[in-house]
């Protein structure tokens, strides 16, 4: 595919990150995209910091290569823990995305958040500074969840049934139990099972994601003129894996789905 200044790349650790290419394409319909999840090293929600930036220099200069000329790092650990370094060291715009603390923090009535995110974003720095700018000055509580079976659900294409549910009830009741109103999905695979979250925990609490919000920066910064709108999808995984996946999560978007190599 022929790059154009308009080109978007979007980076995540796996499928999840397909969840704001969703929310994306809304926004920016006539957009090329460059897709790289990172199969191969999935999941980087457990792995050190050193390792998740190491990880999102070689994805993200792969998608300069491919001609992305905006980076949305669609990766709430890739942003916590590479998204500063990213900026200064290549000459382009990245949009990240963090946890919804903030307007968690601004809908809560309970004054309980509950944050679902992986370890790596609870454990970042750039997570605790979150809490201190949005949460502790209003008195507010929040109760943190790594949910690792949420990333292996999804990367399984299991977005409901018994086990879904198991996993939900695991991460999330206690929250719910704990007085939480409100809670955030803090790692872009968790937006996949946003239905079958709401079904157990219930209709009266809040389900919040930044996909829509990552989507609407990104349009403030890339213009949507016509053109070679080609979505091309790669994973550092197993092909064949992600054209099983690729329709389950994206049902009818058009894609090239691709298999690449990235040392
Ligand atoms: N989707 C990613 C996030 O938003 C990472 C999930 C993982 O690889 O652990 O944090």
């Amino acid at each position: 595919m022929q790059s154009t200044d308009n080109t978007i790349g979007i980076l995540d650790s796996g499928v999840g990150g397909l969840s704001v290419l969703l929310e994306v394409r809304k926004k920016l319909p006539h957009v090329p995209v460059h897709y790289i999840g990172d199969s191969e090293w999935c999941p980087y929600g457990n792995k050190p910091a050193e390792l998740i930036q190491s990880r999102s220099y070689a994805v993200a200069e792969e998608l300069i290569e491919m001609g992305a000329r905006t980076i949305v790092v669609a990766c709430n650990s890739a942003t916590i823990h590479a998204v500063e370094a990213l900026r200064a060291r290549y000459p382009i715009p990245f949009v990240g995305m963090e946890p919804a603390v903030k307007p968690a923090s601004q809908c809560t009535r309970s004054g309980i958040i509950g944050v679902l995110a992986t370890e790596a974003s609870i454990a970042g720095e750039k997570f605790h500074a979150l809490l201190k700018t949005h949460i502790h000055p209003k008195g507010l509580k929040v109760i943190t969840q790594p949910c690792p079976d949420f990333v292996t659900l999804v990367e399984d294409g299991m977005l409901s049934g018994p086990k879904v549910e198991a996993a939900v009830r695991e991460y999330a009741h206690p929250m719910v139990e704990a007085g939480a109103d409100t809670l955030v999905l803090g790692c872009t695979h968790y937006p996949f099972l946003r239905e079958s979250i709401q079904s157990v925990v219930g209709p009266d609490i809040q389900l919040i994601d930044t996909g829509e919000a990552v989507a609407r920066r990104t349009a403030s910064l890339v213009e949507d003129y016509e053109g070679l709108a080609t979505i091309s999808v790669h994973t550092t995984g197993n092909l064949a894996c992600l054209e099983r996946l690729f329709p389950i999560l994206c049902p009818s978007l058009p894609a090239h789905l691709h298999q690449i190599t990235i040392a």
